[in-house]
């Protein structure tokens, strides 16, 4: 009786570990952004991070990233830091890939996905010492109110990175590349990744008064710094 209790408990730990892949790979399905991520777009989040740390001094603190997607970005700055990770994104595929991928890499607690809209941050004022989104802002449809929340939730001396692009500290090679497929992108689907025309102006009536644009060094890459 006893053997046969062990039996079937090794049965159902079997079980439950053959589902967990399928699981994960309905979530892909779910969510292919995570296969361009993962592939051709794998070098781009550390050299982002990396860039981010040194840039804004990163050690520790509350950062998050808004559009975050399965957690790419998150994961590399919480490698690099003592930080907890927020990934906010509207899509609940992404999100439940963004924690299951976080607990494979042993960051759980310190990267943590939440569904939310960028135009309405599900977090308090003053939360975050890092705001950063990259590739997302272009799919807001209020770009200004999406930038006026990740300004609300900043703390005081915090920073916020948002835009998209790639990296200075991306290789010659990856960043050749990468501006290549961008480029076929753009004349297949129109330019995606434009900058709002006066935006520093409108953040200024909005009440941000330290931002600037950062457009360097490829004409894919373009961000915007506010301070607070
Ligand atoms: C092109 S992906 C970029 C993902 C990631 N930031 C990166 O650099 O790889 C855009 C992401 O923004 C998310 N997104 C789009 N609109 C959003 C919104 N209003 N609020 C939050 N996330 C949004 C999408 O679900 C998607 O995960």
């Amino acid at each position: 009786m006893a053997r046969f209790g062990v039996l079937l408990a090794a049965l159902l730990v079997t079980a439950a570990y053959a589902e967990a892949p399928d699981y994960k790979q309905s979530l892909i399905a779910r969510f292919p952004f995570y296969n361009l991520a993962t592939g051709m777009f794998a070098p781009v989040y550390p050299a982002l991070a990396q860039q981010l740390v040194q840039d804004y001094g990163l050690s520790d603190g509350v950062y998050v990233d808004v559009g975050g997607a399965e957690g790419s970005l998150a994961m590399e700055l919480a490698k690099r830091t003592r930080a907890t990770v927020y990934v906010v994104d509207l899509d609940p595929a992404a999100v439940r890939l963004c924690n299951l991928l976080a607990d494979e890499a042993k960051l759980t607690g310190r990267v943590r996905a939440i569904e939310g809209d960028a135009q309405n941050l599900p977090l308090r004022d003053g939360f975050a010492d890092l705001v950063v989104s990259r590739n997302s802002l272009f799919q807001w449809p209020d770009k200004i109110a999406g930038i006026k929340e990740a300004y609300r939730i900043l703390k005081p001396g915090g920073v916020a990175y948002l835009g998209g692009g790639f990296s200075r500290l991306l290789s010659a090679d990856d960043t050749a590349r990468l501006v290549a497929w961008s480029e076929k992108k753009r004349a297949n689907e129109g330019d995606l990744v434009k900058m709002p025309a006066d935006l520093v102006d409108q953040l200024r009536h909005a009440g941000i008064e330290r931002a600037r644009v950062i457009e360097d060094p490829t004409e894919f890459d373009w961000w915007l710094e506010l301070r607070k």
